[in-house]
């Protein structure tokens, strides 16, 4: 269903570590689009990842940053102008790490090292990747930048832990740089809230299978999976979105407006009437 819809236009994508990643099927719509892209993921990566692959099969340059160091980050971005030949059109940024959560460390009790590194890597990232963007004069005009985020952000989901903390950030930092972007440049700036979705940061939530079915069963389309999510990314880079900006866009089969489904009301329906 390719429509050229990103013709001509560049971007950088981040955080596409393995086949499971939205960002890998972000990549590679945008790809199909005919957009021209930068891979970006933590040095890391090139250990425990596979983005290497997949720079090779999009022909696309891959350079490190790791999102909590300055100096990586104008790296990135200036080499990514340079090797795109121009100024960018748009920007993916797939990014969440939480050690709380890896090591499963209950809310209550929760590592403040740990969570200063989590709000740094998941939430401040945007932050200091849109300051780089805006110092280098990197955007072009009417360009976009989104953020991926989840619904814990407003809602309480005991295993997401401090990283609903982090998601409050990011969106946060998305209305507020877009204000500053839009004035500035004309540059939209949004997330987009996901369904559960089957990736190596979703798997390392507690009770991840749990909560993917929950979400299933409550969303009258059902979850959203990684390629809906990139074809939802792609209108947002296009030029059909413009006056789109500061919105958090809520991608999940309608979960986010459904009270109770039938599915769930069958499993509570009272035995004895
Ligand atoms: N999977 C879900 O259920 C779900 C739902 C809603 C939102 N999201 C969000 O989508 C985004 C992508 O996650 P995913 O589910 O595709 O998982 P993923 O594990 O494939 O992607 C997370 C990426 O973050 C990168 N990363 C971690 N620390 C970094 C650092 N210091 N510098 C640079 N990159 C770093 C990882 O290398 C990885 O590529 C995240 O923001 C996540 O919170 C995921």
């Amino acid at each position: 269903m390719a429509n050229q819809i990103l013709k001509g236009k560049r971007g950088i994508i981040f955080g596409a570590l393995n086949e499971n990643s939205i960002a890998w099927q972000v990549a590679s719509r945008c790809h199909a689009e005919g957009a021209s892209i930068v891979l970006t993921n933590a040095p890391v990566a090139a250990r425990v990842g596979q983005t290497e692959a997949l720079a090779q099969q999009l022909g696309a340059p891959l350079i490190y940053a790791d999102v909590t160091k300055m100096e990586d980050l104008e790296n990135l971005v200036s080499q990514s102008v340079e090797k795109l030949g121009g100024p960018l059109d748009f920007v993916l940024h797939s990014v969440g790490m939480s050690l709380n959560v890896r090591k499963k460390i209950p809310y209550t009790e929760l590592n403040y090292e740990y969570m200063h590194q989590t709000l740094d890597i998941s939430g401040m990232s945007f932050h200091r990747l849109m300051q780089v963007l805006w110092k280098q004069d990197a955007m072009a005009e009417w360009g976009s930048i989104v953020g991926l985020t989840y619904i814990a952000a407003q809602r309480v989901f005991p295993d997401y832990s401090e990283m609903a903390e982090a998601k409050n950030l990011l969106e946060s930092i998305a209305r507020s740089f877009g204000y500053h972007y839009g004035k500035h440049k004309k540059v939209r700036v949004n997330t987009i809230s996901q369904s559960p979705t089957k990736t190596t940061a979703g798997s390392g939530v507690g009770g991840f299978d749990a909560f993917f079915n929950y979400a299933d069963s409550m969303s009258p389309l059902g979850n959203a999976d990684a390629e809906s999510c990139a074809n939802y990314c792609v209108s947002l880079f296009s030029d059909y979105t413009r006056m789109v900006t500061m919105q958090n866009l809520f991608h999940d089969g309608g979960f986010s407006f459904t009270g109770i489904s039938q599915e769930l009301m069958e499993n509570f329906k009272d035995t004895n009437s």
